[in-house]
């Protein structure tokens, strides 16, 4: 913890060995399910690229990637929580692709819920999501995600992918931001 960002973390949420530990796990389990499917892992950039680039290598098994990225808008207050995708999948055909979106913290769960329907519109056999942390106190539609790292409360959390104002995406762990980085 000697870095200007380390000093800026009030306290680890999911320590670097928790998360090494859990994404083993959920590899290990993602193996298991997509035995004999055509697996497609899509990363929501930019914040899952973090897990993403671990979790793939720990799929036991032969398994495609690709990225797609979106833009939210009005999360709290806003009713329409409208989604636009600004990268998407170049695939003609995915009737025979079974797809774990991959994504780095669930909170509103609009944006997943949106993608989900989204890739079955689009033809895909299967659609579900692995996501990193889950904020499930934060929910605003029906949304579960199938497979979960950690559970965290209602705070903002930075690092292993995870941004601030683009700041703390490298950290190896997953922190809260110390309040007087929010007020200046
Ligand atoms: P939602 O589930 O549609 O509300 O959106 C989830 C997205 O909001 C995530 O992909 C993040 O980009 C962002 N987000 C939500 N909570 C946090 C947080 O605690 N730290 C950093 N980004 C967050
Ligand atoms: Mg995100």
């Amino acid at each position: 913890m000697q870095s200007v960002m380390d000093r800026d973390i009030d306290h680890i949420l999911v320590s670097e060995e928790q998360l090494k530990t859990r994404v083993a796990e959920l590899g290990t389990q993602i193996s298991k399910d997509y035995a004999g499917k055509n697996l497609l892992l899509v990363s929501i950039l930019k914040g899952s690229v973090v897990f993403m680039g671990d979790l793939m290598k720990k799929i036991q098994r032969p398994v495609e990637i690709d990225f797609m990225k979106v833009s939210s808008y009005g999360s709290g207050t806003s009713s329409s929580g409208r989604i636009n995708i600004l990268l998407d999948l170049h695939r003609g055909d995915l009737s025979d692709i079974d797809i774990v979106v991959v994504e780095d913290i669930v909170d509103s769960g609009r944006t997943l819920s949106y993608l989900e329907n989204y890739l079955r519109l689009k033809g895909a056999n299967s659609v579900s999501c692995c996501t990193m942390l889950d904020k499930p106190s934060r929910r605003q539609v029906d949304y579960t995600p199938k497979y979960v790292g950690a559970e965290i409360p209602d705070v903002f959390a930075v690092g292993y992918g995870l941004d601030y104002d683009e700041r703390y995406r490298t950290l190896p762990f997953v922190g809260v931001l110390k309040p007087e980085v929010y007020q200046n």
